[in-house]
């Protein structure tokens, strides 16, 4: 018997859909897959390159998980899936908004519940608060989650903060100036991603999932690193307390609140590179003092275990 399998994507420049077409190629040369590629669009779709205040304008909302609406989807009606492949990015260490709409509708009760759900990114460097959001709503949708893969751009991050500023507002993806590097996810991290869909593949065959997120990891499905733990954790509280101040002026596109929006796009910035030096200095210190405890903590957000609370 067939497998019936969904992909569900939404990607801006294309750097998510790339990591699927990477991921379900181990499926593509068998008859006994059959696979259903949907790619989530906004009925009012995001401007790219964005404009700082367009840019900025999408953070309360996509914190705050409010659903917005979607085009209808082309999903086929009673197909029991037996995997769905669900990729995303963070959006201000939330998940991007197009993809947590769709997880918070009807259908998505309907299709995801008992089923098994490998996730997966792109972004640039933040992604575990994300994860841990995207866990909340696949444990709310009964989903069961059996993977997860988060690819990052490796450069240092300060480097890909300029570098990811320079693709998401000029829609300049290759290097300049002969220092900044090419922004996202590497062509070779995003070609590998192959093998995980060979796992994956291996696995719906045998019908056995269990410990298959190990098996993703020992191929380098994901890494954290505890400097990036420390100032995620710290982003994730701040951020919830500026999407509440930016969005008691008002909804999505309301000038009363863009005052106090371009206050949050001088403050963000600048909180990333004055933090950046701190964080390394006291992942230095913390790891020394609690280093246990910080390796405890990337092991449960590889894992894809839920405990119900995020950063
Ligand atoms: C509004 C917005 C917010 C973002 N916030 C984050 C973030 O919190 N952490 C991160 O690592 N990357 C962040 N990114 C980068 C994205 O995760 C992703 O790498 C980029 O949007 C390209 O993916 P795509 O082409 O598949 O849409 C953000 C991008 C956008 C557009």
């Amino acid at each position: 018997m067939k497998k019936h399998i969904l992909v569900l994507t939404y990607s801006q420049t294309g750097q998510t859909d790339d990591i699927a077409g990477q991921i379900i190629k181990p499926f593509l040369d068998s008859d006994n897959f059959e696979i259903h590629y949907e790619k989530l669009k906004p009925k009012v779709p995001y401007p790219f390159p964005w404009s700082g205040l367009e840019f900025f304008d999408a953070f309360p909302e996509t914190v705050q998980e409010v659903p917005m609406e979607l085009q209808a989807d082309t999903i086929p009606e009673h197909v029991k899936w037996d995997l769905i492949l669900v990729g995303y990015q963070p959006w201000f260490l939330s998940v991007c908004r197009p993809v947590n709409s769709f997880l918070q509708s009807e259908k998505a009760k309907q299709i995801f519940n008992g089923t098994p759900v490998v996730t997966f990114l792109g972004c640039r460097n933040m992604f575990v608060n994300a994860q841990e959001k995207m866990k909340r709503r696949l444990h709310g949708l009964n989903a069961r989650l059996v993977g997860q893969i988060a690819l990052v751009d490796k450069s240092a991050n300060l480097v890909s903060l300029v570098t990811i500023l320079a693709w998401m507002l000029k829609g300049v993806r290759e290097g300049f100036l002969g220092i900044f590097p090419r922004s996202g996810v590497s062509e070779q991290e995003t070609m590998g991603a192959e093998k995980f869909g060979r796992i994956i593949r291996n696995r719906l065959e045998l019908g056995n999932y269990e410990g298959m997120q190990d098996e993703l990891l020992a191929e380098g499905a994901m890494e954290i690193k505890p400097s990036l733990l420390i100032m995620e954790s710290r982003g994730a509280k701040n951020f919830r307390f500026w999407a509440r101040f930016v969005s008691a002026k008002g909804g999505s596109g309301n000038p009363a609140r863009f005052g106090r929006l371009r206050l949050f796009m001088v403050i963000l910035p600048s909180a990333i590179v004055i933090l950046t030096p701190i964080t390394t200095i006291l992942k230095w210190i913390v790891s020394m003092v609690k280093r246990k405890h910080l390796l405890a903590e990337a092991e449960y957000y590889k894992s894809i275990r839920f405990r119900g609370y995020d950063l």
